[in-house]
């Protein structure tokens, strides 16, 4: 199969795929993305994702000119023509407000394009040996920007945050802002602590993960007790169970932080039966569970 994109409204191969220099997403991070993981050729929660991407478009003044249907149909078709009907894959989806000469104003309207990429990948094989036996992570001084619930290109902490995890021989970071853990470098946190789940509550400091109310609705028809705090980082020692989760990070157990062993090292039992539901979710019989109204 001859890998194709989507480009500004065109169907094309990578090499085909050309965008300015003066692109703002380029220059500026002026941009937007989503990513999406398909399973069996079927997008995961693709209205949580474009409801969101909508909802970050209109809180930075970018005008989408794509419908969320459109954008659908695009992914549909992208994953058709690249061979993923059966298989698992990632979609990424990326809007920036379009080429211009560098100047911080809005270009004016009329005589701007947003650019927007939509590519559908193949779905990295996870590594089963994490998702059993657990990662360890770092945690990080949270400097970032104060709108995280904007899925903004400008992932330059994220980046950071995550090549110190490897350079300090761990897997992750978690951001820690007054001493709470906030979230992951990219992924959602939560901590099981007294047989409660405990995560960041919505909001600036996180972005909303679409995975991270998976789990909520999961915890809600298990009857957890939730509790939207973040999780202290002073509790550490009496964590029970710690867990990242996101769109290709699934549900990861963390077993270090910091190198502080959570609960017995090993994976829990919560994150477990968290696992075992996602899992039946996504490539089981498809039980979706509420949300993800369609339009
Ligand atoms: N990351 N928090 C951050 C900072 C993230 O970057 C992500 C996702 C999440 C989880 O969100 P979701 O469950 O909707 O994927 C939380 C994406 C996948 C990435 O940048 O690759």
């Amino acid at each position: 199969v001859t890998p194709t994109l989507f480009l500004n409204g065109r169907f094309v191969r990578p090499e085909q795929a050309v965008i300015s220099v003066e692109d703002r997403g380029f220059v500026f991070g002026d941009a937007l993305y989503e990513v999406v993981k398909c399973y069996s050729g079927r997008p995961f929660r693709l209205h949580d994702h474009l409801e969101r991407l909508e909802k970050g478009a209109a809180a930075i003044r970018l005008v989408i000119p794509m419908t969320p249907l459109e954008m659908e149909d695009v992914i549909d078709q992208l994953v058709a023509t690249n061979g993923f009907r059966g298989s698992d894959a990632i979609v990424f989806i990326q809007v920036s407000r379009g080429p211009g000469p560098r100047d911080h104003f809005f270009p004016p309207r009329e005589e701007t394009e947003c650019t927007i990429v939509i590519s559908a990948t193949a779905a990295p094989a996870l590594d089963l040996v994490r998702y059993d036996r657990g990662i360890a992570a770092i945690t990080v001084p949270d400097k970032r920007w104060g709108m995280c619930n904007i899925k903004s290109v400008g992932l330059l902490m994220n980046v950071l945050a995550k090549q110190k995890a490897r350079d300090a021989g761990a897997q992750d970071a978690i951001f820690v802002r007054n001493d709470i853990l906030v979230e992951g470098a990219s992924a959602n946190f939560f901590a099981v602590l007294n047989g409660q789940l405990i995560t960041h509550p919505e909001g600036p400091r996180i972005l909303s993960g679409v995975t991270r109310r998976v789990v909520l609705e999961i915890a809600e028809e298990r009857n957890y007790t939730v509790r939207l705090e973040g999780p202290s980082i002073s509790r550490l020692e009496h964590f029970d169970e710690a867990f990242l989760t996101g769109t290709g990070t699934e549900i990861l157990p963390v077993v270090a932080i910091d190198g502080v062993q959570i609960g017995s090292g090993r994976k829990g039992s919560v994150t477990n039966t968290i696992q075992d539901e996602f899992h039946s979710l996504t490539r089981g019989q498809s039980r979706e569970l509420h949300g993800s109204e369609a339009y």
